[in-house]
C-alpha cells in the first residue's frame, strides 16, 4: 500500500519570470484553482492523504492556501455564500499536509532527499508540484496499481517528439505490454542521437525508500544539480525499475505555452464558461484567419 506522497515545490520557476519572482509557480491558477491544488487532489483521488510538500524561500502562500482562514470563512458565512464556504472548508481538509523547507536549491534529487525522515521505511509517490495530469484514472493510481503488481519503482512516461528528447529524462528497455516497460536505461536530457527511446519521464513516480541511500551519495550532474534521474540509474541496477505509459494528458505549468493551453482547455470543460468563452474563441479564430488572409494578399514591398 502506498500511503504517502511527496510534492517537490521549492524550485525557482525561472522559465516563468517575472511572475515567479515573488510568488510560487505552483500557485499559478488554472482559472481559479492553484496548480498545486490539482496535484494534491490527484493524491487524494489515488487514496493518499499524507502529503509532504517540499517548500522553500518565497513559498509561504502554498502553506496559507491549505491552511484555515477564519476571517474569510466568517465573511462568506455572513454573505450566505454556502458554496464558496464549503469549497474553502474542503481545501483545508483535503489531506494531512506537512511542509519541509529545501534551503538551497540543489535540484529535484536533493528536494526528494529532504523526504527521507518522512518516508524512510516505505515506498512513496512523487508528484511534481508544477505538473497537472488530466486523466480518467488518476496517474498516481495507475502507478500504484503497477507497484502492487511488480513491487518495484515505477515511473510514469509519455511519448515526446524525437527532436524534444533533450528536455526530459528518457527511458529505454524491454516492453512487457503496450503500456509497461522493464527499464534498462535512463538518461537525463540526452541529445536525439543518444536517446534510447522517445519515452520521457512525466513528473509522477512511485519510489522505493532505497532511493534515499543513493541520493545521499549522488554527485551533482546536469545543470550542477543533484538529478533524480542519476540516482534512478543506480536504483535500476540495484532493484529494477518499471515505466508505465500514462493514460492522460500532461500539462507542465512551469512553461508559459503549456500554461496558456491548460487555461483554455480547462475553461472549455467548465459549464459556467461554455457558451460565452466558446463564442469568444470562435470570434478570435475568425480574426486571426482574416488578418492572415489579408497579409497573404498584400503585394510584397519593393523595399
Ligand atoms: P523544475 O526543474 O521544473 O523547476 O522542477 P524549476 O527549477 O523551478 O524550473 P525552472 O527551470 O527554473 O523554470 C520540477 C518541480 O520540482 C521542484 C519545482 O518546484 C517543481 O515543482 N524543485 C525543483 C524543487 O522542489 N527543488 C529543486 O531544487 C528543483
Amino acid at each position: 500500500m502506498i500511503k504517502k506522497a511527496v510534492i517537490p515545490a521549492a524550485g525557482l520557476g525561472t522559465r516563468f519570470l517575472p511572475v515567479t519572482k515573488a510568488q510560487p509557480k505552483e500557485m499559478l491558477p488554472i482559472i481559479d484553482t492553484p496548480t498545486i491544488q490539482y496535484v494534491v487532489q490527484e493524491c487524494v483521488d489515488s487514496g493518499i492523504e499524507d502529503i509532504l510538500i517540499i517548500s522553500g524561500k518565497g513559498k509561504r502562500s502554498i502553506e496559507d492556501h491549505f491552511d484555515k482562514n477564519y476571517e474569510l470563512e466568517s465573511r462568506l458565512l455572513e454573505k450566505e455564500d454556502e458554496a464558496l464556504y464549503t469549497h474553502l472548508r474542503h481545501i483545508e481538509s483535503m489531506a494531512n499536509i506537512h511542509f519541509i523547507r529545501q534551503k538551497e536549491l540543489n535540484g529535484l534529487g536533493d528536494a526528494i532527499y529532504h523526504a527521507r525522515f518522512h518516508c524512510e521505511h516505505e515506498p512513496f509517490a512523487v508528484l511534481l508540484g508544477d505538473t497537472i495530469i488530466d486523466s480518467v484514472i488518476p496517474v498516481t493510481q495507475q502507478l500504484i496499481d503497477l507497484y502492487e503488481q511488480y513491487g518495484q519503482t515505477v515511473v510514469a512516461v509519455e511519448t515526446v517528439p524525437r527532436e524534444n528528447v533533450s528536455r526530459y529524462g528518457i527511458v529505454g528497455g524491454k516492453n512487457l505490454s503496450s503500456k509497461v516497460m522493464q527499464v534498462n536505461k535512463l538518461v537525463e536530457k540526452p541529445g536525439p542521437e543518444k536517446a534510447p527511446s522517445n519515452l520521457a519521464i512525466a513528473g509522477r513516480y512511485i519510489l522505493t525508500p532505497g532511493i534515499f541511500r543513493i541520493l545521499e551519495k549522488t554527485p551533482r550532474g546536469k545543470g550542477n544539480e543533484i538529478q533524480l534521474t542519476d540516482a534512478l540509474q543506480i536504483l535500476l541496477k540495484e532493484e529494477g525499475i518499471f515505466a508505465a505509459l500514462i493514460e492522460g494528458k500532461r500539462y507542465d505549468i512551469g512553461n508559459k505555452m503549456d500554461f496558456l493551453k491548460t487555461t483554455v482547455e480547462f475553461a472549455l470543460k467548465r459549464k459556467e464558461f461554455a457558451g460565452e468563452f466558446e463564442d469568444f474563441l470562435r470570434e478570435t479564430v475568425k480574426k486571426i484567419d482574416k488578418a492572415k488572409s489579408q497579409s497573404d494578399e498584400k503585394p510584397e514591398s519593393a523595399f
